[in-house]
């Protein structure tokens, strides 16, 4: 990510959930020449099981000509990033965003403690990831993250990574109105902090997938995401790591609503997994041309 950093670009987290996703996100990365973050939630760890996700990451990443890393995403507390270092996760997130300021560094503090001395590095969060749209000042201040509480935040806790609050969110109804964030607040950020910033709920809910998924007979009204300027001009600002996780569902149930309906005599779970897997695919390559990490690998 220094690299990424350095040279303005961001390397893509995806989040994957099973097979499929890990092979779409690996064959992108592969294909676009491109370093890639695999992440994996305690809600997916819950669903799979932690050997499950270590193995097949591993397993995927070995013969890759690619850099590929397998990340703890939203860890929720000591123990799951524990278990994560221990099993050989390359970092991990610890997500204290919703304890007060000292609360999150003791929590943070904990992890990086844990994670450093075995090489792993540790992502923390400081402000919230909610819609914040239509509220007052005083309101998104509370939710955004302050520039010198982040200053603060990065020499107390020694963290490798941080993911700021600017406007985004999880999902796929990130705005009501026009999508906004706020970018005046990223520079003071940058300014003031060294290491890379991560931007979470990042994913742009592509109308042609939502069209797609809503002629098969999915209800996605409303649905709204990051403008892919907004992502450009984001990385300028010193954005090195995205979270995609969104976006890939999108892709998956759009096409398999799709195949079902036009292959009604198919029953392969091959086939309607493998159509699944080539859009996930699809939209990971076209995230890693939008973040400039395509060819980033020799
Ligand atoms: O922030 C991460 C996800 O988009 C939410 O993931 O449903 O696996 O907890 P989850
Ligand atoms: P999206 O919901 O916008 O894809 O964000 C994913 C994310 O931040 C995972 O940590
Ligand atoms: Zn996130």
């Amino acid at each position: 990510m220094s690299s990424a950093m350095k040279e303005a670009y961001a390397v893509g987290a995806f989040n994957i959930s099973n097979l499929e996703s890990l092979l779409a996100v690996v064959e992108a990365a592969v294909e676009e020449k491109s370093p890639v973050i695999v992440a994996v939630t305690p809600s997916s760890i819950r669903y799979a099981g932690l050997a499950f996700f270590e193995k097949i990451v591993k397993t995927a990443a070995k013969p890759a000509p690619v850099p590929m890393s397998l990340h703890l995403d939203h860890g929720e507390d000591v123990e799951t990033a524990s278990k994560c270092i221990e099993a050989g996760f390359t970092s991990v997130m610890i997500d204290g965003s919703h304890l007060k300021f000292e609360g999150n560094i003791a929590l943070t503090k904990r992890v990086v403690n844990l994670a450093h001395p075995k090489g792993v590095s540790v992502e923390a969060e400081l402000g919230r990831l909610a819609g914040v749209e239509e509220s007052t000042v005083e309101e998104r201040e509370a939710v955004l993250t302050d520039p010198d509480a982040a200053e603060e935040f990065v020499k107390r806790t020694d963290v490798d990574a941080l993911a700021v609050a600017i406007g985004t969110s999880h999902g796929a109804y990130k705005f009501k109105g026009e999508p906004k964030l706020d970018f005046e607040r990223l520079k003071l950020i940058r300014e003031k902090v060294g290491i890379p910033l991560v931007l979470h709920g990042a994913s742009s809910v592509p109308s042609w997938i939502i069209e797609k998924a809503v002629k098969y007979g999915a209800e996605l009204g409303g649905a709204k995401g990051i403008p892919e300027e907004h992502i450009r001009k984001a990385i300028s600002l010193g954005i090195a790591k995205i979270n995609i996780d969104t976006d890939l569902r999108l892709a998956f149930t759009a096409t398999v609503r799709e195949f079902l309906v036009k292959s009604p005599k198919m029953f392969d779970p091959r086939k309607i997994l493998g159509s699944a897997k080539e859009a996930m695919k699809e939209v990971v390559k076209s995230k890693m041309l939008l973040f400039r990490s395509s060819g980033k690998v020799l």
